[in-house]
């Protein structure tokens, strides 16, 4: 008996050392130690033992149990403190890793030409005014000197809200705008960027477009002013050798009225494709100021004059840019969009 028990001592011992999770420590456990356990079965046999053996296998018994015992809660701990090394490995965070970074948004192309542009006239000492967008009819055809039978109106398909109010077909309304809210005759010098709409829709017109207006009066102010001012602009704009001309035109609120081109940005005035081989690209609407429009603010046309003109930013993004489709600006197309 005693040899089997110290069998079952050596297996048990045995067993348990070379087990590698709890559960097989729990299955060597029944097998062993419990109440149908080898131990006890083999301490069943006592019965039938010489009376004088029984106390020494007895204890024999309880040591060697004793033993697997302490051999069982050594291995728990071992495995315990495995688990936790292990844990600890898993869940250690490499704080020398380089950061992940979420995509950063940029400005819009449309919007780095507008502040561009916008910049330039703040650096020649404009102001800068923004107006609303939904005008009355006065504002956006009345006092620019385009009453309602005018057949200049035909030159801007307008959305109407109502008989009277409309959305902008222009940003000249804050010129009356701006002038109402001045003295009469008190200098200006401000440009006034802005949505527009028109009912227009194709590769260079959209029902929405951006200008921006300019207007500039005081005593003296002349049409070399007005060309003076773009040239420099325009040089800012696209680089010192651009050339600025003036083509007489007609507005019903400057006179006279001129359409304003500049060298061909693409070809340097060489002729090309987009300049349809002319070197020269329309770039905006302008004039002197119409001495009906001073009049209907207040202002004398004997002791002021001024110049205005309205230029499309959208169409001077095309041009920046090299875009031949308007409407890709507004499209929202990443693809287009994450090239500028
Ligand atoms: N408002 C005109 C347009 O949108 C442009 C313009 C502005 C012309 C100022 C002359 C003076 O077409």
């Amino acid at each position: 008996m005693e040899k089997k028990l110290n069998q079952i001592k050596l297996t048990a011992l045995e067993h348990i050392n070379s087990a590698t999770d709890m559960e097989q420590l729990e299955e060597l456990r029944i097998k062993f130690l419990s109440k149908k356990g080898e131990l006890r079965q083999v301490l069943r046999g006592m019965g039938k033992m010489d009376a004088k053996l029984r106390p020494v296998i007895g204890k024999l018994a309880n040591r060697i149990q004793q033993e697997i015992e302490e051999k069982f809660s050594s291995k728990i701990h071992e495995l315990k403190e495995k688990q936790k090394t292990q844990r600890i490995k898993e869940e250690t965070i490499d704080i020398t890793l380089p950061g992940k970074r979420p995509p950063a948004g940029h400005i819009h192309p449309l919007n780095l030409i507008y502040g561009k542009m916008v910049d330039i006239f703040v650096g020649m000492g404009f102001e800068v005014k923004e107006g609303r967008e939904v005008e009355t009819d006065y504002y956006c055809f009345e006092a620019l000197n385009m009453p309602k039978d005018h057949p200049a109106r035909d030159m801007q398909d307008t959305f109407y809200i109502s008989d009277d109010v409309v959305l902008r077909t222009h940003t000249s309304p804050m010129q009356i705008h701006t002038m109402e809210a001045k003295q009469p005759n008190e200098p200006v010098k401000i440009i006034c960027p802005g949505r527009v709409y028109r009912r227009d829709d194709d590769a260079t017109h959209s029902p929405m477009f951006h200008q921006i207006e300019g207007l500039v009066v005081g005593p003296g102010v002349t049409m070399a002013d007005l060309k003076g001012t773009l040239e420099a602009f325009f040089q800012q704009m696209f680089g010192a050798s651009t050339k600025v001309r003036l083509r007489p035109s007609y507005f019903p609120f400057t006179e006279p009225s001129a359409e304003v081109d500049i060298t061909c940005v693409f070809c340097s005035g060489t002729g090309c494709r987009t300049c349809k081989q002319s070197g020269w690209i329309e770039v905006l609407g302008s004039g002197m100021v119409h001495p009906n429009v001073l009049r209907n603010v207040g202002y004398d046309p004997e002791q002021v004059s001024g110049f205005a003109f309205g230029m499309g930013i959208d169409r001077m993004a095309m041009l920046k840019l090299g875009i031949n489709d308007l409407r890709l600006l507004f499209a929202n197309d990443l693809r287009m969009i994450e090239q500028y």
